[in-house]
């Protein structure tokens, strides 16, 4: 479309770091942002800060009528109220305004209602209840928008939303640790720390962007993870994983057996069951085989300190593991997740792989040789995507490039 006004990149490169900020808060929302200029200068700025409230540009507009000190500075200046600054200026937004009435009324016509003349957008919105209705409706009554303005890089900070929308699955990243001579762990049953405390903290950092952290039936027996992110402030992840052939539900009778205690819970067995992963301190989701769903009612009852945060969901057998992959994805994608780290071991995270069911991949490698073991994945074919380095360790990131939008 031809335009009289030529946008400028820094505004809408604002907008992107703006939408980062609701990272892990809004998913399976996208993440956006939105700054309003007039005359070269931001007057408002606005992101969308939780899944369920006001959008990107709704909190923009708020900022420009609270009014902020800049606005109040021109207004000072030019006698213009916040209304009619924003009836001169330009709104920049990373994604289409939505056309639809969802958790919140649609931004187009909160736009409109402003009298905003120009829009610029980044990316348009797939969602089948906008998929360019928001612009059409803005050019209906006269406001000027430009399309695909810095969009390849709006792409990358949609990249969650647009596989989610796409693919209808979360998006998937495998992450694992491996030693210089390419091992997960030692044997069976021994858990060992492969890297050191600056890639940990590095991990959590990561665990606290997505919504669910999945690890495979071995993992939870032989680590008894916690799957959280105690080294680094921000919303815990739902953690998964499954046990379809019952080999957990053996562990906690034998060790409830042994350690004399009854299945049937009460009060003052509260925190006596023995794996991490049932403490009740955080939401989880144990998928099972279907058949054997009431089998673990008594894991559910068992006290903790929020019942209501364990959810077994029972999921139907299949022999081949890329199958059950895209089982639980199926399942994860009913509970609204946007995105998912798949964090070991080397079972899980290849039936994922031969499923072609990953979207990026994050490999943390130490300096230290483990002799044998547990081997790594191996990397699939993919786009390498950068590598950073920290102390002796190194991480390395692959997408994955059938996917890449
Ligand atoms: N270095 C790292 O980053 C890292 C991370 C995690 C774990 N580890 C290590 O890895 C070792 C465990 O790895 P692992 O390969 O033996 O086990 P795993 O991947 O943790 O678990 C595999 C088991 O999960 C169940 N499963 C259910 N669905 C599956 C699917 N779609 N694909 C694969 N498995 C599925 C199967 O149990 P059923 O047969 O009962 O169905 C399978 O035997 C441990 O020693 C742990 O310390 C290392």
């Amino acid at each position: 479309m031809q335009t009289s006004f030529q946008p400028q990149e820094l505004f809408m490169r604002r907008a992107f770091e703006l939408a980062a900020l609701g990272r892990g808060h809004v998913s399976p929302n996208p993440m956006v942002g939105c700054v309003i200029v007039y005359e070269g200068k931001i007057i408002g700025e606005g992101f969308h800060h939780q899944y369920g409230e006001a959008h990107a540009e709704v909190n923009a507009i708020h900022s420009v009528l609270a009014p902020n000190a800049t606005v109040s500075m021109i207004r000072k200046e030019t006698g213009l109220s916040p209304e009619d600054l924003l009836r001169q200026s330009t709104l920049y937004v990373s994604l289409e305004p939505c056309s639809h009435y969802g958790k919140t009324p649609p931004c187009a016509k909160k736009i409109i209602e402003m009298g905003i003349p120009r829009v610029v957008v980044s990316c348009g919105d797939p969602n089948p209840e906008v998929n360019g209705q928001g612009i059409k409706m803005l050019r209906e009554v006269g406001v000027e928008v430009v399309e695909h303005f810095l969009e390849e890089e709006g792409q990358e900070t949609f990249r969650r939303f647009f596989t989610h929308m796409a693919k209808h699955r979360p998006y998937v990243i495998l992450k694992w640790a491996q030693s210089a001579d390419g091992y997960l762990s030692r044997s069976q049953g021994k858990p060992c720390l492969i890297t050191g405390k600056s890639l940990q903290v590095l991990n959590h950092s990561y665990r606290v962007e997505e919504d669910a952290i999945m690890v495979g039936t071995e993992t939870i027996l032989a680590d008894n993870p916690r799957l959280n992110a105690r080294m680094f402030r921000g919303k815990q992840p739902l953690r998964v994983s499954m046990d379809l052939h019952g080999k957990i539900l053996k562990y906690i009778h034998t060790y409830l057996t042994e350690n004399g205690l009854p299945s049937t819970p009460s009060p003052e067995l509260a925190g006596k069951l023995p794996l991490r992963f049932f403490d009740k301190t955080q939401q989880t989701l144990l998928f099972v085989d279907m058949n054997r769903r009431d089998e673990y009612r008594f894991i559910e009852e068992w006290p903790g300190n929020g019942s209501e945060k364990l959810k077994i969901v029972p999921v139907k057998l299949s022999t081949a593991w890329p199958e059950m992959a895209a089982a639980y994805l199926k399942g994860l994608q009913k509970e609204r997740i946007g995105s998912l780290i798949v964090e070991g071991g080397a079972a899980l995270l290849q039936s994922f792989i031969v499923g072609d069911h990953w979207d990026e991949i994050r490999v943390f490698t130490s300096n230290k040789d483990l002799g044998g073991g547990y081997a790594a994945p191996r990397i699939p074919a993919s786009q390498p995507c950068g590598f950073e380095q920290f102390g002796s360790e190194w991480v390395h990131i692959y997408r994955n490039k059938q996917h890449i939008p």
